[in-house]
């Protein structure tokens, strides 16, 4: 195993309104290469935490390190949300190079072709959002996420945060 990819140290969270921290002086580090699993009833905050790594959220108190600096959303992981925002007037691969409006044509091609080669779609490029398996959605927005981290897919998408 290498070096903690990611610290918890100490890290509490509460949100107004609600009673209580959902996270409550959390400590853990994930090693390079180590598969960590979260389990827990529904509201225990599984998503909150996925959210901190994510730097969609900060800690009230304490620190989270990803590749010892605090995360920047979008620069140090991609999320694929529960719910799939593809527009169902566009097609798989519609809704990618929609993502990618600063592209010329020919190379947005390619890059959607390549997202949608890498994650196994290429088959339902022509596809509407509503003809596909719930799976199959998510790996629409698999690119889409890979393309917001940046277009570095190194298998590091989180998935159903
Ligand atoms: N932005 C927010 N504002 C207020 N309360 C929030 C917010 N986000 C989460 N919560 C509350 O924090 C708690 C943890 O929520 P979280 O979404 O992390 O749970 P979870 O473990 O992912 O649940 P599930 O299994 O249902 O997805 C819940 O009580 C939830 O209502
Ligand atoms: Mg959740």
């Amino acid at each position: 195993m290498g070096a903690a990819q990611i610290t918890f140290a100490n890290v509490s969270l509460g949100f107004a309104g609600r009673d209580g921290l959902v996270l409550d002086d959390l400590s853990f580090a994930v090693a390079e290469g180590e598969v960590l699993v979260i389990l827990g009833p529904s509201g225990c905050g599984k998503t909150t935490l996925l959210r901190l790594i994510a730097g969609l959220v900060a800690p009230a108190t304490g620190a989270v390190l990803v590749e010892g600096r605090p995360p920047v959303a979008g620069a140090v992981s991609a999320t694929v949300f529960q719910n799939f925002r593809l527009l169902p007037w566009k097609t798989v691969a519609g809704n990618l190079a929609f993502v990618l409006p600063d592209l010329a044509a020919p190379e947005r091609e390619a890059r959607v072709a390549h997202y949608l080669d890498r994650v196994g779609l290429t088959r339902f490029a022509d596809s509407y959002p509503r003809a596909l398996s719930g799976d199959a959605a998510a790996g629409g927005l698999c690119p889409r996420a890979l393309r917001r981290a940046g277009g570095a897919f190194d298998g590091r998408a989180l998935r159903k945060p």
